[in-house]
């Protein structure tokens, strides 16, 4: 037997094919038993009828259970009735494994979270699940193609840090040969070393943070795309983070159609925002238009809450950039605008639908005094930060980055309830198993 894929058969349309894959539903009658089968292409319903086949078939065939193991052959037609439209009477029939009682009920209203997340091992293989992780696997080769098709060397930091940190407070302490060592929340200060050798760098990588947070928007570890490049300031940092965005939503766009359909995404918002540029708009405007146009007032100097983001972001229809934060709340590397002193160069890219903040970013302050008075004003040890000083040592240049979480671009692109579904085994403070 040659075995083609569920799809290969369904795009071959007639005549005889050999499948492999799980029994995803199955239905017994007296002279026949009707079986849907999945594999990772597609599900297709299969019909074993007793007068057509041995003894042997039929009384394995009785036996089926939800998830079996199973190999068989058969002659496909259309059958208007299926679930995907075509049918295979099944002449042979081979049980790789008889499944036990699946714990995961195939009705829909006993599908709770919990017990999805209990059982996550199983619930990976799910036909919606696996949807979202075919989307997943395009978002990380479109990421990875769009920076490697502008000359960016792909660059790995340690996952295992001494204490350099976007924010202190949120660190994971480990047990490092009984020293207390932090796992990484970003890849920047090593990759802010990378770039006098190599200019243009990227990585897509897992980051912690203990953030107490039970948000539908944060995990305790989540994959960072970020971005570091020698040369570059604010306008041209903002062009390429929107490129890539734009980048990987085409590419989803082509290449899953179906997952997209299957997820019922009404992906007309993942069009529009192609076709127009991005909208620009300071911290300073962004304050502005909550006041006229929601009749919110944000205090000058508050970052903006994910409820003042969602009704910023429901002003467009594209993702849009926010520049200029207050230079007091934010990491101590944004530095100051000589522009607009009270603030930094920086940015957030926020998208619509109440999906919030996707990428922040920021030009890097290359002053070593300035460094040192913005994280004593956090609170931050410098000791730390010894190593990091001297990437301005020794042949500083202007340089920008930014980070972009990958989850939450597949949930927005998804349009997810929570961004567990965007990740096969998700970290949230409550989840830690499987
Ligand atoms: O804004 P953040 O904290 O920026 C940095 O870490 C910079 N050092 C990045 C850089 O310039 N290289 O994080 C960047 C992005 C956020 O915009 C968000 O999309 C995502 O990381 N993110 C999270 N995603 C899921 N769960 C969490 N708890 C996240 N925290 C941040
Ligand atoms: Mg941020």
């Amino acid at each position: 037997m040659k075995f083609i894929s569920v799809q290969q058969a369904l795009d071959k349309k007639r005549g005889t094919v050999s499948l492999r894959g799980w029994v995803y539903r199955e239905r017994k009658l007296k002279d026949k038993i009707f079986i849907v089968l999945r594999d990772s292409s597609n599900i297709i319903q299969c019909i074993i009828k007793k007068e057509k086949v041995s003894k042997q078939i039929w009384k394995d065939a009785e036996k089926l259970t939800i998830e079996s193991s199973v190999e068989l052959e058969g002659s496909i037609y259309k059958e208007k009735r299926a679930p995907t439209n075509y049918e295979i009477s099944v002449n042979k029939l081979k049980i790789i494994q008889f499944a036990e009682k699946f714990p995961i009920p195939v009705r829909k209203q006993y599908l709770s979270p919990e017990l999805l997340l209990d059982y996550r091992h199983l619930w990976i293989r799910d036909p919606k699940m696996t949807a979202i992780l075919k989307i997943r696997s395009t978002v990380f080769d479109a990421i990875r193609e769009y920076f490697k098709k502008q000359g960016y060397y792909e660059f790995h930091a340690p996952s295992i840090t001494s204490g350099v940190a976007e924010t202190g407070p949120t660190l994971f302490k480990i047990d490092y040969f009984g020293k207390p060592l932090y796992l990484t929340q970003t890849w920047q200060f090593y990759a802010e070393a990378g770039i006098f050798g190599l200019e243009k760098i990227f990585t897509i990588a897992p980051s912690f943070r203990a953030e107490r947070s039970k948000t539908s928007r944060h995990l305790a570890e989540y994959w960072h795309a970020e971005v570091e490049a020698a040369w570059i300031k604010l306008p041209e940092l903002l062009d390429i983070a929107e490129e890539v965005v734009k980048y990987v939503i085409k590419k989803v766009l082509q290449t899953n159609k179906k997952e997209l359909e299957f997820l019922k995404r009404d992906t007309k918002i993942l069009e529009s925002a192609l076709k127009k540029k991005f909208p620009r708009i300071t911290y300073d405007n962004a304050l502005k238009l909550l006041k006229e146009k929601k009749s919110m007032t944000v205090k000058w100097g508050k970052d903006l809450r994910t409820i003042e983001e969602d009704k910023l972001t429901e002003l467009f229809d594209t993702p849009i950039f926010v520049t200029n934060y207050p230079k007091e709340i934010m990491a101590f590397y944004k530095p100051r605008d000589p522009k607009k002193p009270e603030t930094a160069i920086c940015f957030d890219m926020l998208v619509p639908e109440g999906y919030g903040e996707l990428i922040g970013g920021s030009e890097r302050d290359t002053s070593i005094a300035e460094l040192k008075k913005s994280l004593k004003a956090a609170g931050e040890k410098i000791e730390k930060y010894k190593w990091y000083f001297d990437t301005r040592r020794y042949g500083s240049v202007p340089h920008s980055g930014f980070g972009l979480g990958v989850e939450r671009f597949i949930s927005w692109i998804c349009h997810l309830e929570h961004i567990r579904d965007a990740i096969p085994f998700p970290r949230t403070m409550a989840r830690y198993w499987p």
